[in-house]
């Protein structure tokens, strides 16, 4: 497969307790960290499953999914509002079933390319209604301020306006938009 001429294994590989980590190196040290030294662990404790995109020499991004949950609690009046709105009465409730991205990062080298906006695409896909192997209306990810414009310009929202000035802010996406 190939992007903007840039060739990568086309499927995501599915970090196991074995796989050899390509170098990764993007602009967040952070990440760059987790991938080498905790990726496994998040693994064998069953908090998150690890995606590599991969060359034949190096990781070009990474991406982490966990089950989570769309709470009203978490929400601010105007966010619930939103979400209230694009589900039929007879289904609403407090709390609904998500999928979030824990982690996402594309190498410094590699970004600005479409890997952040192909990762969004695979998300999707792998959790549509034909596919998704559980219930799962929404996508949540707590995006970092520096990647709000990304997430807001993919159709993410805000829950709440209570984490503006927070280093993270809590955004969600409708699977359902895509039907
Ligand atoms: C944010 C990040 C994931 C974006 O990935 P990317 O591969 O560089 O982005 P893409 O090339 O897929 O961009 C897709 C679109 O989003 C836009 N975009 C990318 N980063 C953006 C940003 N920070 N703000 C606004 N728009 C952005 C691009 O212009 C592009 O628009 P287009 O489709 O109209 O051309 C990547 O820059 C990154 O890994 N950053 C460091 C780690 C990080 O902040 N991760 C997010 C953790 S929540």
């Amino acid at each position: 497969m190939s992007l903007n001429g840039i060739n990568f294994e086309w499927k995501p590989k599915r970090l196991d307790f074995d796989t050899k980590i390509k170098p990764f190196e993007s602009e967040d040290t952070d990440l760059n960290n987790f991938l080498k030294n905790d990726a496994k662990n998040y693994l064998k404790q069953r908090l998150a499953v690890t995606y590599l995109i991969e060359n034949d020499v190096e990781t070009i991004a990474y991406f982490c999914l966990s089950n989570d949950i769309v709470l009203r609690l978490f929400s601010d009046k105007e966010g619930w509002k939103k979400i209230k709105k694009s589900i039929p009465n007879a289904k609403l409730r407090s709390i609904y079933p998500a999928i979030k991205i824990g982690r996402l990062a594309v190498a410094t080298d590699y970004a600005g390319n479409g890997f952040g906006k192909l990762i969004l695409q695979i998300v999707r896909e792998m959790y549509s209604s034909e596919t998704q192997p559980s219930g799962c209306r929404f996508v949540t990810v707590d995006a970092y301020q520096n990647a709000v414009h990304f997430y807001q310009k993919h159709k993410f929202e805000f829950l709440t306006s209570d984490d503006e000035n927070e280093k993270t802010r809590l955004m969600y996406y409708d699977l359902q938009a895509i039907q």
